[in-house]
């Protein structure tokens, strides 16, 4: 059969809300013209993230059941650390409460030195983190320990419109160039995103890992991947890489890890939690620095902030996604999405990437210039006209402002619809497209934001915006 259907059916719902355009706007004004501060409730179709929003299976929440809440060995956390051993396979695996703890965890670490009496000193500056590109939590994490995290994505991934199977890829040239430059001893980890989410959720190849794998080797730099979104990236890697087309995804999920030292992993994306996550890695005494940050920030080695019934979940959701019939309905489902996106000319990343869609904004909305945050704009338009939520990844996340306080624009001007695993269905989708065809009849009434109020690090989560007249 030529259709792709969802590969599960639904036992329980949870009731949507509708609200009218006029009560949209009064609430998006209260919000501040940022989504992050509507309430959930008054959002019909949630597209803000991915992350944590997964619909659980029947087995997750018998595992919650199951759940061993001892404080110490409990019976979830033996089975959580032999599911991630067995995809993961590094030596040590350390249960976090999710993504960006992991994160502290690592760069906390790299990024300070210790005293005679084993205190941290920090020692960020001079220390540099490349990666094809950085989430915003792992720059984050690197610049508040006064590191500088630096994007090393390929021209290709930088391009809305280009096509290229792997437009996550690191660019190679580039990194060996930086290595050079700013010298190996300065670089405590080099990473890579898969797939990448800032980039447009593009997916990285074999070819490209085993490359910056061996460069690190090369410069005895340590290699870490942030794997949120590993079974979706290993997926791509089946369907558009020679030679992957018979390997099952739990091998190729294998294959990658084997050329890292650790990663980084937030189990709110593909292992279907709605909390967790791991730092893992084979240095030991890395290892033993983490363990021991742990205990004082996180918790005891064997639930690191978790509940036993977290672990359970993860373990369980681990197993679920590599099933090879979900993954093609995923990668199709935001495939379809896409699809009609381009059809009726609105300007998308291509090709479609895993967990989400990213309009490009800037294409959009070429009367918005992106000191008046065109995706802002497209995001609040969204929300007004059909109730649907999703996120800037542009000028507001990333633009930073140079000591006269003009913006210095990021790369893309881009709006994240991001589809949560298992929770929408085929007409949530095509209403999606329908609002996005009716905005576009009057784009060129649509007007840019300013921010009025905003915090240092992570702007975007927190910042006020108006709109300009
Ligand atoms: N790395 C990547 C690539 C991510 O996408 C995220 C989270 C994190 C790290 C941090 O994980 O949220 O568990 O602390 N991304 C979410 C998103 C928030 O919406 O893309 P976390």
């Amino acid at each position: 059969m030529k259709t792709i259907i969802e590969p599960f059916k639904i036992k329980s719902v949870e009731q949507v809300k509708f609200t009218s355009e006029a009560e949209r706007e009064k609430i998006l004004r209260k919000a501040h013209y940022n989504p992050f501060m509507i309430p959930a409730e008054d959002v019909l179709i949630d597209l803000l993230t991915d992350s944590g929003t997964s619909a659980m299976s029947a087995r997750q929440w018998a595992g919650i059941l199951d759940g061993d809440e001892s404080y110490a060995g409990s019976k979830s956390y033996f089975r959580f650390e032999k599911v991630t051993k067995k995809i993961f396979g590094f030596k040590h695996i350390i249960p976090v409460h999710q993504g960006r703890a992991a994160e502290r965890i690592l760069f906390t670490n790299l990024l300070s030195d210790l005293d005679s009496e084993g205190r941290y000193v920090n020692a960020g500056k001079g220390r540099y983190i490349p990666s094809n590109n950085h989430f915003d939590t792992t720059r984050a994490n690197i610049e508040f320990n006064n590191g500088t995290a630096v994007d090393l994505v390929i021209e290709e991934g930088k391009h809305p419109s280009v096509i290229h199977p792997f437009k996550g890829n690191m660019d190679l040239e580039k990194l060996e160039k930086f290595i050079k430059e700013v010298g190996a001893k300065n670089i405590p980890v080099c990473m890579i995103t898969i797939t990448n989410n800032t980039g447009g959720g593009q997916p990285v190849s074999m070819a490209n890992i085993k490359a910056v794998s061996k460069i690190c080797k090369k410069y005895k730099i340590k290699f870490f991947i942030d794997a949120c979104r590993f079974a979706e990236n290993a997926y791509f890697i089946k369907k558009r890489e020679k030679g992957f087309e018979k390997k099952s995804v739990l091998e190729i999920a294998q294959e990658i890890f084997s050329y890292a030292d650790g990663c980084t992993m937030s189990a709110k994306k593909d292992a279907f939690a709605n909390i967790g996550g791991f730092i893992a890695m084979n240095d030991e005494k890395l290892y033993t620095q983490s363990k021991n940050l742990l205990i004082i920030t996180e918790g005891f080695e064997t639930y690191g902030g978790l509940a036993g019934r977290d672990m359970e979940a993860i373990a369980q959701g681990l197993e679920e996604i590599l099933e090879e019939s979900y993954l093609q309905y995923r990668l199709r489902s935001t495939e379809y999405l896409g699809e009609k996106l381009l059809a009726n000319n609105i300007p998308i990343i291509q090709p479609p990437g895993g967990h989400a869609i990213y309009v490009d904004a800037k294409g959009f909305l070429p009367h918005i210039p992106p000191a008046e945050y065109p995706g802002q704009a497209v995001v609040c338009e969204i929300y007004k006209k059909g109730g649907i939520r999703a996120v800037e990844i542009g000028s507001v996340m990333f633009g930073k402002n140079d000591e006269k306080g003009k913006l210095i624009p990021a790369d893309m001007e881009l709006v994240r619809l991001a589809i949560p695993r298992r929770v929408y269905t085929q007409s949530h989708i095509d209403y999606v497209a329908e609002v996005f065809i009716e905005l576009a009849k009057s784009k060129k009434k649509i007007k840019g934001l300013k921010i009025v109020e905003e915090p240092k690090f992570l702007r975007h989560f927190t910042a006020k915006f108006a709109p300009i007249k």
